[in-house]
């Protein structure tokens, strides 16, 4: 890992470059492709490109999520900020941190910290937040949250309780049991006393499930094809984006939506200095994405040391915003 300070020009606004270093990526590429099926972390689908893309789908008809999150948040900002009280928000996945200036707003000397494996666009975002919200103290952690064993040490996170923040309904990027220690390792990042409010989305019909994952516009497409450009400009693969298929399908026994880039045909492609088949129809999965009815969720946060302190839905049952806090 690389680790470099860069203070921004105003003093409130901070940014901490702790991004996996090239040999660890290689090594993760090299354990997702010896699966079976075949499949990376998420978070490779995010490089500057990726969040660009990302940004676009949120705008899409067909992807309700951003847009029913942001209005719920709007709408119960004062009642969430209320329930979690005086500390510094710390954002898990923070993406263009779109979402969180109502809770900026309402609570009560608030100072933020956002992390993300997407570099340049977490310092846009950040700026663009530090611009909105000149009083609050900031701090923007570019790392993979997934891996990191403490908190970096600084004053924004050692001065007051920490409040976690990890809405878009990220969660459901993870499979179960990783969920599962992902929710146990925000408890140990966030320490004694700290709460967790989480956006998740819940079962809908398949129509409307696998439409919000193909939208009509293509970006859900583009946004999954960019991971082997990716490949190939980082890590020098040999990818013919053009001999893969986008596919996004619900498959209700997991309660996840898959995605993946199904090959063509039979094809080969070097990667990591290594020789890989792909099979005709054979699934590279980009990324799941888990859908939790709230009693679900609630079983596995409890699993993981958490328990429910209060829920906010929207009218239609789409989505859920959980505070939840550590149990006794
Ligand atoms: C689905 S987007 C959600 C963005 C935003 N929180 C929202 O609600 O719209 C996931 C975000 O988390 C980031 N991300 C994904 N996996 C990550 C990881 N392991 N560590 C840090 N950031 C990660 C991505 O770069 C992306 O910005």
């Amino acid at each position: 890992m690389t680790s470099t300070l860069r203070r921004a020009a105003d003093a409130q606004l901070e940014l901490l470059d702790l991004h996996p270093a090239a040999a660890d990526m290689r090594q993760l590429v090299i354990d997702g492709l010896r699966q079976e099926p075949k499949q990376l972390p998420a978070w490779f689908l995010y490089d500057a490109e990726g969040s660009r893309l990302f940004d676009q789908i949120c705008e899409q008809p067909e992807y309700t999520l951003t847009k029913t999150e942001t209005a719920l948040l709007q709408a119960q900002a004062t009642a969430m900020a209320a329930a979690l009280g005086e500390g510094t928000l710390v954002e898990f996945g923070a993406g263009s941190a779109r979402k969180v200036s109502p809770l900026l707003e309402a609570l009560p000397n608030p100072a933020y910290v956002a992390l993300d494996i997407s570099s340049e666009h977490l310092a846009d975002a950040c700026r663009r937040l530090h611009q909105r919200h000149p009083q609050v103290p900031m701090v923007g952690i570019c790392c993979d949250y997934s891996q990191l064993q403490q908190l970096p040490a600084h004053p924004l996170l050692e001065q007051q309780r920490r409040l976690g923040f990890f809405p878009g309904s990220s969660l459901g990027n993870f499979p179960q049991d990783e969920a599962r220690a992902l929710l146990r390792q925000f408890r140990h990042l966030l320490g004694p006393g700290s709460k967790l409010l989480i956006g998740i989305d819940q079962p809908k019909t398949v129509d409307r499930l696998e439409a919000a994952y193909n939208d009509a516009a293509g970006i859900s497409e583009r946004f999954a094809l960019n991971l082997l450009h990716r490949l190939n400009r980082e890590l020098g693969a040999d990818f013919q984006v053009e001999q893969f298929q986008y596919r996004a399908r619900w498959l209700a026994e997991a309660s996840h939506i898959e995605m993946a880039l199904i090959s063509q045909r039979q094809q080969q492609v070097t990667l990591c200095g290594e020789i890989w088949s792909f099979a005709a129809g054979e699934a590279l999965i980009t990324e799941t994405s888990h859908k939790y009815a709230p009693e679900a969720f609630l079983a596995l946060a409890a699993e993981a040391g958490w328990q429910s302190e209060a829920r906010w839905s929207d009218g239609a049952d789409d989505l859920c915003l959980h505070l939840l806090k550590q149990a006794d």
